[in-house]
């Protein structure tokens, strides 16, 4: 066996609220992995802050460069949600910029080993905390060989866990050997225990077994008395992750052939994700409410707002109009109790005898453990359904049906990515399916997927035609960014490489050179997963988004913690993607990490646990490819994307700030030196479009939506109020004006009036442009600058646009809009930003932390 260049393995977990760091040495030779450190840090909510320092002084003090790192391993819970996703953000960061594999391991299994590693022998039980007096519950049989595990993982209300486990224990083989006679050695294994200085039970010297289970996890914290009776407690240190456990965890997945630890297409960092085990709250919530009859809007899934019958018509029109619909028309929905007649009858049409009645279907939707999804047509036709069953870590396909007009239009195999997906989240990991022996056509799609067949089941369908059981890995739609759609601008011409021959292609180091500082920044403080990269002359040569809004747009609104998870399902896409732009732009055959003059990311403000995801990876990333590593203030970036459209825009200078989270004027003295003039009390100018679209039942987001109608309306009809516009400073107030539009609908409703939508949105919109344009004059007038620019979503509004186009020519005051695409979330401007920094030599370290709030005025 040669000398291996790359010998080590890093593993490291943060789904409690402690850091396991391993390090392990690789032997290809018999796959093992032996012990060269292991770290256990207490860190209670600083993961985040500790991860990446402490793994950097781990290698220190072993001598070890992280060059020497052949494959990165971490935990993927389940554990908390943010926890997992701070570990597996900085792998996929560590792992991408190191080009070396990513593979994840179970928390939960890497407790196991550590069990087994202290001595424990016969059954264990890890309890691992689920919050909302969840926990989550697995069985172990612990050998001299190793781990067995005797169910998949689930998440179980923690009375209901302890009941179970008091009351009984799973039969399982491979467990047999050990625990047949283990009765009668309780006493002396309980001994050796007490001998080993664990309170739990271990093997006693002639290799025999507890019968009493060992309790271990970071739910006996909270639930002792609950989980008593279950079994003996293990010491305190092993209810969590170690070091050696992660390690462990890895080797004998190695020995299964799961991960390769030199394989670096295998471990392709995009596939590793985090294990929920349970959909958001939002999604359970939504399920909920789908599985029951309610009288909703169906189309916007906004519950009822009071406008009448015969306008609800034409809202549920423009709704559709906001859907996202694929090229062929078609949406995606989960199933509601509304569409389960529809179903049933297209299941007679479609399935004959073996049908499922509408009653069947109805039962269905209401459990914890099915996935139901359907498509609709432009006219909201009922088109295809599929669901599926969450068992013992596999989801099995229960039905997949498409109306025959509307076969080969991928809708199938959308559908079914749908429920991978949430079954995924559910703790899925492959999936199973029957499928009619005769039917070839969707035996090759799924054998297309990656099934295999794995056997027959004679005469099950009523017809007594014999079904084929296929198996395969979850069909996921692998390279698109978790459902999402890319954008991609580049200010730069593509290089025409055509006519070079390959001897000038060796000037790619030259190329590369010549463009620095090459920066690549990352934002992922909203709904938007995005990274740029600009080039010494403060050129975007990339400049990628993969927008979420068709995953929040269902809920009204932006949900946190499915913000968080689509974050991490699509940071490996989207920065590779950047990547690939920025290297065709520049003409070179590969651009990668290590190219770059250093890595920024969006850390403040917005929602923390989305912000987490990018600075967890880009911090990763910058450490792994040796480069510094910079932090941005997102409005700082709103205020930078009037550079796109403006080169030379030069402070002082007013900036009107408007998006979904923020209205305030802010006085630009110079770059880096901001003074909030006036700032809203209440509600920011893009949520107020937004709760007003939701009230109108128009959908999510409100401003295209409205400003689209408001267009069409006579901005004068109605009077509503101009809050502020004559307090005398620059301080704003839009709940009032939120407020006056509701009420309005609900009195034209109550008079029996028809209420013109159009007249409603041009009113409302007209009352936030003129507080708006009023308060930005009074800045300019107050600063004496020249130049007046826009940030921020709300800055895509037309009318708004237009507005401040006359004030400034009035005032001789040069206007910047920031193009269309630069006015919502995207990494370009904060790419600006992180330029100036670089230039300046402002860089974070690597403790640094998301923010939610921080304040634009205090310099960082
Ligand atoms: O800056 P952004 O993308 O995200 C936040 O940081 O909030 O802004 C999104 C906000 C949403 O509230 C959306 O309704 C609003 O910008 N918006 C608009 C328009 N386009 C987007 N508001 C009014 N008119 C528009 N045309
Ligand atoms: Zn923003």
């Amino acid at each position: 066996m040669s000398e291996l260049t790359h010998p080590y393995i890093l593993a490291f977990d943060t789904a409690n609220e402690i850091i396991a760091i391993g390090l392990g040495a690789l032997d290809p030779a018999d796959r093992s992995v032996s012990l060269a450190a292991s770290v256990e840090i207490e860190a209670h909510r600083a993961s985040n802050t500790q991860l990446l320092p402490r793994i950097d002084a781990l290698l220190s003090e072993c001598g070890i460069d992280k060059h020497a790192i052949a494959c990165v391993v971490c935990g993927r819970g389940p554990g908390s949600f943010t926890g997992v996703r701070i570990a597996m953000a900085t792998a996929k960061g560590v792992s991408a910029a190191l080009e070396v594999p990513l593979y994840g391991v179970s928390t939960l299994d890497s407790i196991a080993w550590g069990l087994q590693h202290a001595g424990v022998r016969g059954h264990a039980v890890v309890v691992a905390d689920a919050m909302r007096k969840e926990v989550y519950p697995v069985r172990f049989e612990l050998s001299d060989e190793g781990i067995a595990r005797l169910e998949a993982d689930s998440v179980v209300k923690a009375d209901e866990a302890a009941e179970r486990l008091a009351g009984g224990w799973p039969a399982h083989s491979a467990a047999k050997e050990g625990a047949a006679n283990a009765a009668g050695l309780e006493a002396d294994a309980v001994n050796a225990a007490d001998a080993a200085g664990c309170t739990g039970a271990v093997a006693d010297a002639a290799g025999g077994a507890s019968a009493v289970p060992v309790v271990a996890g970071d739910a006996l914290k909270k639930y002792a008395d609950l989980f008593e009776p279950c079994g003996t407690f293990a010491d305190e240190p092993l209810w969590t992750p170690t070091g050696q456990g992660l390690l462990l965890a890895a080797q004998a997945a190695w020995r299964e052939g799961d991960i390769d630890p030199f394989d670096a297409a295998f471990g392709n960092p995009a596939f590793a994700l985090p294990v929920y085990t349970r959909l958001s709250d939002a999604e359970e919530n939504e399920r909920i409410r789908l599985s029951k009859n309610e009288p909703k809007n169906l189309r916007t899934g906004v519950q009822d707002t009071g406008i009448r019958r015969d306008q609800r018509a034409t809202v549920r029109d423009s709704a559709i109009e906001n859907a996202q619909a694929d090229e062929n028309g078609i949406t995606y929905r989960p199933l509601d109790a509304a569409h389960a007649q529809m179903v049933a009858h297209l299941e007679t049409e479609l399935m004959g005898t073996d049908a499922w009645s509408e009653a069947l279907v109805l039962d269905e939707l209401p459990r914890k453990d099915r996935v139901w999804w359907a498509a609709y047509d432009a006219d909201d036709a009922l088109v295809g359904y599929a669901g599926g069953w969450i068992v013992d870590g596999q989801v099995q396909i229960l039905k997949v049906a498409t109306v025959p007009a509307m076969r080969r239009c991928g809708i199938a195999r959308s559908l079914l990515a749908r429920i991978a997906s949430d079954a995924r989240d559910l703790g899925a990991k492959s999936c199973s399916l029957e499928v009619r022996a005769s039917n070839e056509s969707a035996q090759a799609l799924y054998r297309a997927l990656g099934f295999e067949s794995i056997g027959m089941r004679p005469r099950y369908y009523s017809d007594r035609e014999d079904a084929v059981i296929m198996e395969g890995p979850l069909p996921l739609d692998h390279h698109d960014v978790a459902g999402m759609e890319l954008m991609v601008h580049s200010d730069a011409e593509p290089c025409d490489t055509s006519d070079e021959t390959a001897v000038q292609r060796a000037d790619s180091r030259e190329r590369i050179e010549g463009s620095q500082p090459l920066v690549l920044a990352i934002e992922t403080s909203c709904d938007e997963t995005a990274a740029a990269i600009v080039d010494g002359r403060g050129s975007l040569v990339s400049d990628v988004v993969a927008s979420q809004i068709d995953f929040h747009a269902r809920f009204g609104g932006v949900v946190p913690e499915i913000a968080s998870r689509k974050h991490i399902e699509a940071i490996c896409g989207v920065t590779d993607e950047c990547l690939d732009v920025a290297a065709e732009r520049i003409g070179v055959p590969r651009l990668r990490w290590r190219d770059l003059s250093a890595v920024a990311v969006t850390y403040a403000p917005g929602l923390v646990g989305a912000l987490v995801v990018g600075v967890a990876f880009a911090k990763g990333a910058a450490w792994a490819a040796d480069l510094p590593f910079i932090g941005v203030n997102h409005l700082e970036g709103h205020i930078y994307a009037n550079k796109i459209a403006t080169p030379d825009i030069t402070p002082p200078l007013v900036v009107s700030l408007v998006s979904g989270g923020h209205t305030m004027l802010v006085h630009v003295k110079a770059w880096g030196e901001y003074v909030t003039m006036g700032s809203t009390l209440d509600d920011a100018v893009g949520e107020a479009f937004d709760k007003v679209a939701k009230a109108m039942g128009l959908g999510y987001p409100g401003g295209p939506v409205i400003s689209k109608l408001a267009a069409e309306g006579d901005a004068s009809a109605i009077g509503f109020p101009r809050a502020m516009l004559h307090s005398g400073d620059l301080r704003f107030s839009l709940s009032g004006l939120k407020t006056a539009v509701i009420t309005y609908l609900r009195n034209e409703e109550a008079a029996g009036r028809t209420v013109d939508k159009a007249d409603v949105a041009a009113s409302f919109q007209q009352a936030v442009i003129d507080v708006q344009v009023a308060k930005a004059e009074m800045a300019l007038k107050l600063t004496g600058a020249k130049e007046f620019c826009l940030g921020g979503g709300v800055a895509a509004n037309p009318a708004l646009r237009a507005a401040y186009g006359v004030m400034c020519e009035k005032l001789g005051v040069r206007l910047t809009l920031p193009p269309m695409s630069a006015c919502t979330d995207n990494a370009g401007m904060i790419a600006l930003v992180a330029l100036d920094r670089y230039r300046a030599k402002r860089f974070f370290g690597l403790d640094a932390d998301a923010q939610a709030h921080v304040d634009i005025d205090q310099p960082y």
